[in-house]
């Protein structure tokens, strides 16, 4: 009978399938206009092996920024897409470069690191829910740029951070982590944005590292 003819696959192969992908290095592909400090954490955690990741590639708007100097003495592969056009996003074309570079490196999981621009829908749909942003707020409060310094004129007692999905608006993605600052007596706005930076520098890895072990959604 022509079913008895047929081998099944064996079983390690079948289970090897199952395996590799929840094993394997999680692709992460990191966008940044400034001097990179969050790559940096994350670059530093990854070799530290607390992330189970490889930063595939780097990209920039802006050429010479600190975040491109500091892939290239990682030896990550880095590339700038920049647009005097615009300043808040790119234009489709640029998009469609971005988009582009990190579907070569095989990137699953995009990382804003201080990146300036919005991102728009060739991005967001080729990526849904695996681009993430970190802003110096405790969002929803004080979206937008500075944030530490609005909360500051705004007389907060607490200022922090937050890790968020990134969506079609400002800032206003679902949350996926925060962590609260104190704002001291005295604070100018670079001593709270330096303290802020210390919290971003702790949660960004430890949420990288949660996609590493593909636990969020
Ligand atoms: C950080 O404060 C981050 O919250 C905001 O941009 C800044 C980037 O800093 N999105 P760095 O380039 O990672 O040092």
């Amino acid at each position: 009978m022509a079913y008895a003819k047929k081998k099944s696959p064996p079983l390690a192969s079948g289970l090897g399938n199952a395996i590799i992908p929840l094993m394997r290095k999680l692709r992460i592909g990191v966008l940044g206009s400034g001097k990179g400090s969050n790559f940096r954490a994350i670059r530093d955690a990854i070799a530290a092996g607390q992330i189970e990741a490889e930063v595939a590639v780097v990209v920039s708007d802006v050429a010479g920024a600190g975040i491109l100097r500091l892939a290239a003495e990682a030896g990550i592969p880095h590339a700038t897409v920049s647009d005097p056009r615009y300043q808040t996003r790119l234009s489709p074309e640029g998009e469609a470069e971005v988009l582009s570079i990190l579907k070569l490196a095989g990137v699953e999981l995009v990382i804003l690191a201080g990146y300036m621009r919005m991102v728009k829908a060739p991005l967001l749909e080729a990526f849904p829910r695996r681009i993430i942003n970190i802003h110096p707020s405790l969002l929803p409060k004080f979206p937008g740029l500075e944030a530490w310094r609005q909360a500051l004129a705004a007389g907060e007692k607490i200022a922090g951070c937050t890790v968020h999905y990134v969506d079609a608006g400002m800032d206003t993605g679902t949350i996926i982590a925060q962590a609260e600052v104190p704002v001291l007596h005295g604070d100018t706005a670079e001593t709270l944005h330096a303290r802020i930076q210390v919290e971003e520098h702790r949660i960004y890895p430890e949420v990288a590292a949660r996609f590493a072990r593909r636990e969020l959604p």
